[in-house]
């Protein structure tokens, strides 16, 4: 049942606190970082020279994030790639490849048979899955389960954040099988990621604010989402929401490509939604960044700025201001994805559309 939320959507941006809590359990374990089901020996992991990433829909926006962390963390080059292309394009794959791939369901069409292409070839295959037994971590060579439980909305929202600290963990799975980080390094890492349930929670304190917005933007034409690094996934995955539930034209760039063709998009009033990095974390991409919304805002773009607590720089271009926790670069998706599902979800509703159940979509792609 709702539980007295509104929709399904509403509960499930609210369970995923323990939906990361839970993905998080029982993979460090005496200093070890530890996947669930491995039939695979160790020693594979540590030949490893390089890693696809396969997926779809938001799944595929968990893998973007995914790059970032494993080659940040590891040395280990990585493509991300839609299965849908990835499947058809004989991509080069060997013993030493790893392809990781993302599915809640366990079951995507797409997804399935980028798999058994890529057993085909030899590589090995580790399966990010929220469904136990599904046919995909089946035909895997080692699964991480996400523990977001059931979703009852069409649309991903906790199995995305669960997706998104299931990603992270294989990243420091590789780097421990590579050595690429000692012992400690790892085990820091692994301490930041258990303190981001209980900053999750802290986040979701936007959600009145961010469902107030989206009833004053709900009859908008379009709205932008701009991004950098690993907030540009965020950006996609907002545009992606918001096609997917409100019927809305959206659409996600990375901040630096809008003076090479959509600042032409910007007009007067368009709603333009900027996820801003951290300006400790990364200060180089934190000042483009202000100069792209200065850019938007000189051109009447209504700003909606979503950046850490305390950044004052950020605040005084924005028209709306959402402010979120501060935490590391690599973990920021997992609270800048929030305000991106609510906003989503709530111009939905306010367009008078079922947010549990958009038209033409069904929560398991098991056609190609
Ligand atoms: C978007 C959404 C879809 C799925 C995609 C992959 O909200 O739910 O884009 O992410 O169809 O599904 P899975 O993860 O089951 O392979």
């Amino acid at each position: 049942e709702k539980g007295g939320y509104d929709y399904f959507m509403l509960k499930e941006i609210d369970e995923q606190p323990s939906a990361v809590q839970a993905t998080l359990m029982g993979h460090f374990l005496d200093g070890q970082i530890v996947l669930d089901e491995q039939r695979l020996d160790a020693s594979i992991l540590r030949e490893i020279d390089k890693v696809f990433v396969v997926a779809c829909g938001t799944a595929y926006h968990a893998g973007l994030i995914a790059k970032h962390a494993i080659e940040h963390w590891t040395r280990i080059p990585v493509e991300v790639e839609m299965a849908s292309e990835f499947r058809y394009r004989d991509p080069v794959l060997d013993r030493q490849t790893l392809v990781v791939a993302i599915s809640q369901s366990g079951e995507t069409a797409d997804t399935l048979e980028a798999v058994r292409h890529a057993k085909d070839q030899k590589a090995t295959v580790l399966a990010i899955c929220n469904t136990n037994g599904a046919q995909i971590p089946r035909e895997s060579d080692a699964v991480l389960y996400t523990h977001a439980g059931p979703e009852i909305g069409v649309a991903a929202t906790k199995t995305f954040t669960a997706q998104v600290a299931a990603v992270l963990i294989v990243a420091l799975a590789l780097a421990q099988a590579r050595g690429t980080k000692f012992g400690d390094e790892i085990a820091a890492e692994y301490q930041m990621l258990e303190a981001m349930p209980a900053l999750i929670t802290e986040a979701l304190g936007v959600v009145d604010q961010v469902r107030t917005l989206a009833r004053e933007i709900a009859d908008a034409k379009a709205i932008l989402f701009l991004g950098r690094h690993v907030g540009y996934p965020v950006a996609l995955e907002g545009a992606l929401k918001l096609k997917e539930l409100a019927y809305m034209h959206a659409e996600g760039f990375p901040a630096g490509e809008l003076k090479h063709g959509p600042i032409a998009l910007i007009e007067p009033g368009l709603p333009v939604v900027v996820v801003m990095p951290s300006p400790g974390g990364r200060p180089v991409l934190h000042s483009k960044m202000l100069s792209n919304i200065a850019e938007i805002s000189a051109r009447g773009a209504r700003t909606i700025v979503i950046a850490e607590v305390g950044d004052e720089r950020a605040a005084k271009h924005a028209a709306h201001l959402i402010e979120l926790p501060v935490v590391p670069t690599l973990l920021s998706p997992l609270l800048t994805t929030i305000p991106m599902q609510v906003l989503a979800a709530e111009i939905a509703q306010a367009r008078g559309f079922d947010v549990d159940k958009p038209r033409n979509l069904a929560k398991s792609v098991t056609v190609e």
